[in-house]
């Protein structure tokens, strides 16, 4: 038991006895924190009516909304949030307030928006390979949720970035599950450690916005199960997250909030989840469906046709068309949830609390610096030299700010945004960060001349490039909920990069983007950084970076594609129906597969540093254990990401090799790290649907370390055995 843990059994110890010597009623049994939450739900449960019941599984819309009808929410809603589930005073249950998310707390569109932290994207956290990180940021935006009074975060997105132009791949952790799973898993952890519920979202196949609340995606089970499925496996065991919300999309023509396989077969029964499942806003379609095949919360009904979980539920009870038994499984699993996430014991204040901003922007600033990514850096351009007199800064913004990502996630920053462009209506705006990358940059270089140009008027930023020792120019590309933006830059800003880099061959590059970029200029740059969405402070992050006074150490979690000509899917697919027909070779896996040469690999990183692995071992058998060695053999203090791949001989897999570990370390020049892993055995394994089971095939395997997925450095092989695997958890 955890020292906090033990703190809170105390207090409500010391509660009940004062009850008792005051004479006034008993507290209710389930308020005792000595039992277990599943004991406490089930207590609650039976001294709950049906109405009471009917209140916890229906939430509404926490902010007004005149494109509902005039909407207009209760009054005991946190105003301007995603949402809000009544409580039931009588009982002790206390009201489950709303809110996104992933980044921070986030306000709906308003005009007095709660000023927040924001942490760079999910997909930066994810760049940092530092389940570490992102616990910690999970730790700080829980510690701000639960400041500004929501006890339920809708965090922890884990769709698979397979569709390289999703608009929501800057919310989620990359294309690969065991990365993805980790980091989103330690993030709910974090959260969660504040006594509050994370949600884990959006299950699943989500994973592009073009029709995202009418598309139906084909993908066979088996090949769900290693992709997709697995990342929120796996991040369901890491985070154990109170809450699952279902998708808007369907799977096989039958919606995520009401497909009884998805929500029954392979959550509740396969993986023994007890948590509830919420719906996404506007993702229910029907009552008994829902109600029948799985659904336990309908959230924010405005947003559906019907109170589908109001009325008609109460109705469908009556006739018998949905169980009570089924009423009492939602009512219980989202008790459970309550009690078991602490939410209960701790409960939120109704008035704000103070809030530590500069420790929680030193958190983001730190995430941004493990982030960002140093993806091409020729002739040591990088970091910049303290000789450099005249710097120029071009475009994107970079003298007011950082850019974010936008939709229901939007965090709005301490003090105001830096600027705000692009649409007066959801999801936008196009939001900037006060942190400006120029300001922090003269601060950084104060010997420096560094001028700034907007790049609106490229043949004035050549001049000014064709005048300057060197260039850092600036390119921003917005993401969002609800639409999947273009592969290429916005706006012309290749041809201003390339316009000045044809002026000043010693030219930087830094991206703003919240997925992969096509870059036609590359050859003609020496240097280019993937700074992604980089939060509250990630001015401050880059220009550490590119001053040298942060070594960089980001990781790519995604594949950088040379062109759209290379993806499994052309284009974004627009029809009623989409078949992943690349099935669960994802990401690097479907470039290795079909043996083409991307951009940049999934896991490439530069860093100022050097490293060298040594002494590969693997043994085998049942279980697959490895261990190497890796030096610094650098200059200067630096991280590497260790990343290992593995690759059956036989073949049999969905692509060639898929990653089975991975750990960053920290190392100073000269030092050595010994590093043992054991493999995560569904990694070896391939699902057999059939069978409901994961099966390593006995056969030669060989062991891959590599600094990227397609930079091995060291290879040994292994021999291992069948094994069957139940089809839920590992182990
Ligand atoms: C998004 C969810 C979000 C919800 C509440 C939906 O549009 O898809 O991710 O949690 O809105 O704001």
């Amino acid at each position: 038991m955890g020292p906090s843990r033990f703190l809170g059994v105390a207090i409500s110890l010391v509660a009940l006895l004062a009850a008792a010597s005051a004479g006034a009623a008993p507290p209710h049994p389930w308020m005792n924190p000595r039992l277990a939450p599943a004991r406490r739900a089930e207590l609650a449960l039976k001294a709950m009516t049906e109405a009471e019941k009917l209140t916890l599984v229906s939430g509404y819309f926490a902010t007004p909304a005149p494109f509902q009808h005039d909407y207009q929410p209760p009054p005991q809603v946190r105003l301007n949030s995603a949402g809000y589930v009544p409580g039931i005073p009588r009982l002790g249950i206390p009201p489950q307030w709303q809110t996104d998310a992933g980044i921070g707390v986030a306000t709906q569109r308003s005009k007095t928006p709660r000023e927040r932290t924001a942490l760079p994207s999910g997909l930066a956290t994810a760049a940092t390979w530092d389940p570490k990180l992102a616990e910690a940021g999970g730790a700080m935006i829980g510690a701000e949720a639960r400041a500004s009074g929501f006890n339920v975060m809708l965090a922890g997105g884990v769709n698979l970035a397979r569709e390289a132009r999703n608009g929501r791949n800057f919310e989620y952790a990359g294309e690969d599950p065991l990365l993805a799973g980790r980091i989103v898993g330690a993030e709910i952890k974090g959260i969660q450690a504040n006594h509050i519920i994370s949600t884990i979202k959006h299950f699943a196949l989500n994973d592009q916005e073009t029709n995202r609340t009418t598309v139906s995606v084909t993908l066979a089970d088996d090949q769900a199960r290693m992709s997709d499925l697995l990342a929120f496996q796996i991040a369901i065991e890491v985070g154990d997250p109170g809450s699952v919300m279902c998708s808007y999309n369907r799977i096989g023509g039958v919606y995520a909030c009401e497909n009884d396989h998805l929500l029954n077969q392979v959550l509740k029964r396969g993986w023994g989840y007890r948590g509830y499942v919420m719906s996404d806003w506007g993702a229910v379609h029907s009552t008994v469906d829902a109600a029948n095949h799985g659904l336990d919360q309908q959230s924010a009904a405005s947003f559906d046709d019907q109170p589908y979980f109001r009325e008609p539920l109460r109705q469908a009870l009556a006739a018998g068309t949905v169980p009570r038994a089924r009423l009492d499984d939602m009512a219980r699993r989202i008790l459970w949830a309550l009690f078991a996430k602490g939410v209960i014991d701790h409960p939120v204040a109704d008035q704000p609390q103070p809030i530590d901003f500069p420790r929680h922007e030193a958190v983001s600033r730190a995430d941004a610096e493990g982030a960002i990514v140093l993806l091409k850096n020729t002739g040591g351009v990088l970091p910049l030299a303290a000789t450099a007199r005249r710097i120029a800064i071009i475009g994107g913004h970079a003298d007011v700010g950082v850019l974010s990502g936008g939709g229901s996630s939007q965090v709005y920053p301490r003090g105001g945004a830096a600027l705000t462009t692009g649409p007066d209506f959801f999801p936008g705006p196009e939001l900037y960060y006060p942190s400006s990358p120029l300001k922090a940059l003269q601060a950084e270089l104060p010997q420096a001349k560094i001028t700034y140009l907007d790049g609106r008027d490229t043949d004035a930023a050549a001049r000014l490039a064709a005048e300057s020792d060197l260039v850092v120019v600036f390119a921003t590309q917005w993401s969002a909920e609800a639409f999947d933006p273009a592969f290429v830059l916005r706006s012309g800003q290749d041809a201003l990069i390339a316009a000045v880099a044809k002026a000043n061959p010693r030219t930087v590059v830094v991206l703003e983007t919240g997925n992969a970029v096509a870059m036609p200029w590359l050859d003609q740059v020496p240097a280019v950084l993937e700074a992604w969405f980089p939060g509250a402070r990630g001015g401050e992050a880059i220009a550490r970076v590119l001053s040298g006074a942060v070594n960089p150490s980001g990781h790519l979690p995604v594949t950088f594609p040379r062109s759209e000509d290379q993806m499994p899917h052309k284009v974004v697919e627009r029809g009623a129906e989409v078949t992943y027909s690349e099935g669960a070779a994802a990401g690097y896996k479907w470039f290795d597969k079909t043996g083409q040469a991307p951009l940049f690999a999934f896991g490439h990183g530069l860093s100022y540093s050097s490293f060298q692995t040594h002494s590969l071992r693997a043994a085998g058998g049942d279980a697959l254990r490895i261990s190497f060695t890796v030096r610094n053999t650098g200059r200067v203090r630096g991280k590497t990401v260790a990343q290992v791949y593995v690759s059956p001989r036989a073949g049999g897999w969905e692509a060639p090799r898929r990653l089975a570990g991975f750990r960053k370390l920290d190392l100073a020049p000269g030092a050595v790290a010994t590093v043992s892993l054991s493999v995560d055995p569904r990694l070896l394994a391939t699902y057999d649907g059939a069978a409901g089971c994961w099966k390593i095939v006995t056969g030669t395997y060989e062991v891959q370390l590599g600094d990227s997925a397609q930079d091995i450095q060291a290879r040994t092989t292994v021999r291992l055995r069948a094994h069957i695997l139940p089809g839920g958890r590992s182990g």
